[in-house]
């Protein structure tokens, strides 16, 4: 093997239809945080007053960066780490920083989560959580231990749904783009769509559902734009939830017939994420305000944000639901199971496609190495102390890993690449043109975004009281950790020669 410059498969794959593109996209986008997140954030940051620094925060910096991915995995047909590497070889490490620390990382819990969402799918169908849903998921389903230090036993439910995602993610990446992605995503988009139309109608016939939607959107306070919080948390939304800096869309680009359009599919995958939040939030926000009217509790008392939400609050609802609340139940964790693969099926293909590109071995071993190292991976997460390593894994990957890898991301493309390059690329094959100000976003303003979220976070995070009052030696070796040993992996993955002959 000798060291040779990197190249791309001589056949890609591709998409069968631009719409199998889109589909892809946005159900990467969509995921549990649109369902259980963004409501909750938008309730909390003034209701549909929410809306403008949110509408801001997607034109400023999530349609350009979304633009970027598109543009960048197109324009050298590569995954990150061979995208990057032909801006410049000596960057080649961050496109494997991202993808590894993705893969080996957020996706780890994230199927996790995805596993309690198929477990509650099963206890749905016997309201299992009974008349305490909170001891219930806390004690018996988690088995939660004392702090992250004691991790207790594996729980077997858990375990055994965690094997079920493994399965599911494993069988759709085996079978490539067209075949495996690209087919997932035609079923599982429009299925969401229609739960998710489902259980809004359902919702909006409950006593009660119009004080939940009241407060959700249709008493915005205004005052709360003066607030700098509700700004941060409609920019560090955006990222997460539109999966930038995941290296995800980058690999979903690559596969693109030459001639695509890369802005307005930008733009449609960012607005049609966002469309499906909002619409998504008329379903939790309808629930919970039943939930006030039939427990008699005040509306905050019973409004919770993700987890709690999910698996607390919702469960208490549902078993309150007065005609087929099994039904109700099962339709809801079915959509944040079907939501939540379509995600976690990406990362998987954007590591396979990482590996691929640079290694050039065969998808089948790829894909099926990686689903056994995941779902092994995973086991961790699925032990009693497992929701607190979530918790401090997730605050520390998604947050100053995303932040610091689109950061570097922008001045990659900024100004190794130039931006301008990039932009007459993009604008050559969109009918929708981009102005100058597309390169002033990506050279100075989102970096500068970006780096006062970084900057502001990890000031937080030396200062007591430390994350989730976990001890800060944990924190260190937890979340700085991960952040420094899947580095050290990138540098030495991307140090490693290009093979260019496929092997089959
Ligand atoms: N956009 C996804 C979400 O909102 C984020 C994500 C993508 C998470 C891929 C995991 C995997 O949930």
């Amino acid at each position: 093997m000798t060291r040779h410059g990197p190249t791309a498969e001589p056949h890609r794959a591709q998409w069968r239809t631009p719409t199998g593109f889109l589909l892809a996209a946005v159900g990467s986008a969509i995921g549990l945080g649109s369902i259980w997140r963004f409501a909750y954030v938008c309730y909390e940051n003034g209701g549909s007053a929410y809306l403008i620094p949110y509408g801001i925060a997607l034109v400023t910096a999530g349609i350009p960066l979304m633009i970027l991915e598109f543009g960048l995995g197109h324009r050298m047909r590569g995954s990150a780490p061979l995208a990057f590497a032909k801006v410049s070889p000596r960057w080649e490490w961050l496109g494997w920083w991202t993808v590894i620390f993705v893969m080996f990382g957020i996706v780890l819990y994230y199927a996790v989560v995805i596993a309690w969402c198929v477990s509650f799918l099963i206890y749905a169908l016997t309201l299992a959580w009974g008349q305490d849903p909170n001891a219930f998921f806390f004690q018996r389903f988690l088995g939660l231990t004392a702090g992250p230090q004691e991790l207790g036993d594996v729980r077997l439910p858990i375990l055994l749904s965690l094997v079920v995602v493994w399965l599911i993610n494993w069988v759709i990446v085996f079978f490539g783009i067209e075949r495996g992605v690209e087919r997932a995503n035609k079923i599982f988009m429009p299925l969401l769509f229609v739960l998710t139309t489902v259980l809004v109608v359902w919702t909006a016939f409950l006593p009660g559902a119009e004080e939940g939607l009241r407060r959700y959107l249709f008493q915005p306070d205004f005052r709360k734009l003066a607030e700098p919080k509700v700004w941060i948390d409609a920019y560090a939304q955006t990222f997460f939830t539109l999966s930038l800096g995941f290296g995800i869309m980058i690999a979903y680009a690559s596969y693109l017939p030459r001639k695509s359009d890369i802005n307005v599919n930008a733009a449609i995958t960012c607005v049609v994420d966002t469309v499906y939040s909002l619409f998504a939030g008329l379903a939790v926000f309808g629930t919970l305000g039943y939930m006030a009217h039939a427990t008699g509790k005040p509306f905050e008392e019973v409004v919770q944000k993700s987890i709690g939400l999910a698996f607390v609050a919702y469960p208490q609802a549902i078993g309150l639901v007065p005609s087929f609340p099994k039904l109700f139940g099962f339709l809801f964790f079915l959509a944040l199971t079907v939501a939540g693969i379509a995600s976690a099926i990406s990362i998987l293909e954007a590591f396979t496609a990482a590996v691929i590109d640079k290694f050039h071995y065969s998808r089948k071993a790829v894909v099926s190495v990686l689903a056994i190292t995941g779902f092994l991976g995973g086991v961790v997460f699925t032990t009693g102390g497992g929701m607190f390593w979530l918790d401090i894994v997730d605050h520390f990957l998604s947050e100053y890993g995303l932040f610091a890898a689109c950061i570097l991301q922008c001045v990659l493309v900024g100004w190794v690449l130039r931006a301008s390059e990039l932009r007459h690329y993009v604008n050559s094959l969109s009918a929708w043109k981009v102005g100058r100000w597309w390169e002033w976003s990506i050279r100075y303003f989102i970096p500068a975004i970006l780096l006062i979220l970084l900057v502001s976070g990890v000031v937080k995070e030396f200062s007591p009281p430390y994350y989730g009052d976990y001890p800060l030696l944990t924190l260190l070796f937890l979340g700085w950790g991960w952040l420094v040993v899947t580095l050290i992996i990138a540098l030495f993955v991307a140090m490693r020669p290009w093979r260019r002959a496929l092997p089959h």
